[in-house]
């Protein structure tokens, strides 16, 4: 999406967490335009060497997360917390006029405890950083409320907008990071390992696709007895490669 300043003074970010992702998205808010950086705030929970990175991008450090929430502005509150993200929105809540619109980023939050939330809009954006986002309104969310979260955050990287259920399907990006980062350890250089491991994902991918075979046939059909292939599999079984992917995906749904 095509960066574009939001003119309405009324619209203001306010992060809740000042952590790695709360530094990547203020970056990528200030360094497109879409909001001044007068617009923009965080508060330090308990480092204060968090503050750093915010100010020289010359956003304002508040003393307390609740300052983040005064009326009367618009305020689209991003809750980029870890470890707990219920916990903190319902210390805030009672801070939160009805002129908040509250998004979350934290991954791995079961819907039921984002329900207890009772947030009066939610809206969830994952992968800002490096893939771009996926992003999903809550109940009480508008379109136009999705819209000013999307120019938001499409300043920070290409945002679609899928149900939230789908929302483990991305966590296979993790998958090509993760051969990426296995290249690089065996010394390839970065930009080489990651083309490298996208393209035999999509390679993979597209093969199981056209030949509409499944997975473990498609196995048995590369893996000869004794050969590298089994043994690189056998090492996956080793560590736990299903089982982890596995219950990666369901924590992330
Ligand atoms: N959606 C995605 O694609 C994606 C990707 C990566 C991470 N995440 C999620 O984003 C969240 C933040 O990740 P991160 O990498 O930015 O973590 P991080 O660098 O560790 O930052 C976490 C921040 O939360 C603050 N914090 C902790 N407890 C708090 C509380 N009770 N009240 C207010 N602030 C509190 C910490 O403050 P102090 O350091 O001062 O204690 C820190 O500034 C996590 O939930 C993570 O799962 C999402």
């Amino acid at each position: 999406m095509e960066a574009v300043p939001i003119q309405n003074e009324s619209v203001k970010l306010g992060l809740v967490g000042a952590g790695k992702m709360a530094k990547s998205i203020a970056r990528g808010v200030v360094q497109s335009g879409v909001l001044p950086t007068q617009r923009i705030s965080t508060a330090i929970y308990s480092n204060p060497n968090r503050g750093v990175a915010f100010q020289s991008l010359g956003v304002s450090l508040l003393p307390y997360n609740s300052d983040l929430s005064l009326p009367p502005s618009r305020d689209v509150i991003t809750f980029s917390v870890k470890p707990q993200l219920k916990n903190v929105v319902l210390q805030l809540r009672p801070f939160l006029s009805k002129n908040k619109l509250l998004v979350s980023i934290a991954a791995g939050v079961k819907l039921k405890d984002r329900r207890v939330c009772d947030f009066e809009v939610f809206a969830f954006v994952q992968k800002p950083k490096r893939h771009g986002a996926i992003m999903s309104l809550g109940g009480a969310a508008t379109e136009e409320d999705g819209e000013l979260v999307a120019k938001l955050f499409g300043s920070v990287g290409k945002i679609w907008r899928a149900g939230e259920k789908l929302f483990g399907a991305i966590t296979g990006l993790r998958a090509i990071e993760a051969l990426a980062d296995g290249g690089v350890a065996a010394g390839l250089p970065q930009e080489l390992a990651l083309g490298l491991a996208s393209q035999t994902v999509l390679g993979a991918a597209s093969v199981a696709i056209k030949s509409g075979k499944h997975a473990g046939q498609l196995k048995d059909d590369v893996t000869s007895p004794g050969g590298t292939s089994i043994a690189g599999i056998h090492e996956l079984e080793k560590s736990g490669f299903r089982g982890g992917v596995d219950e990666y995906c369901c924590g992330c749904c």
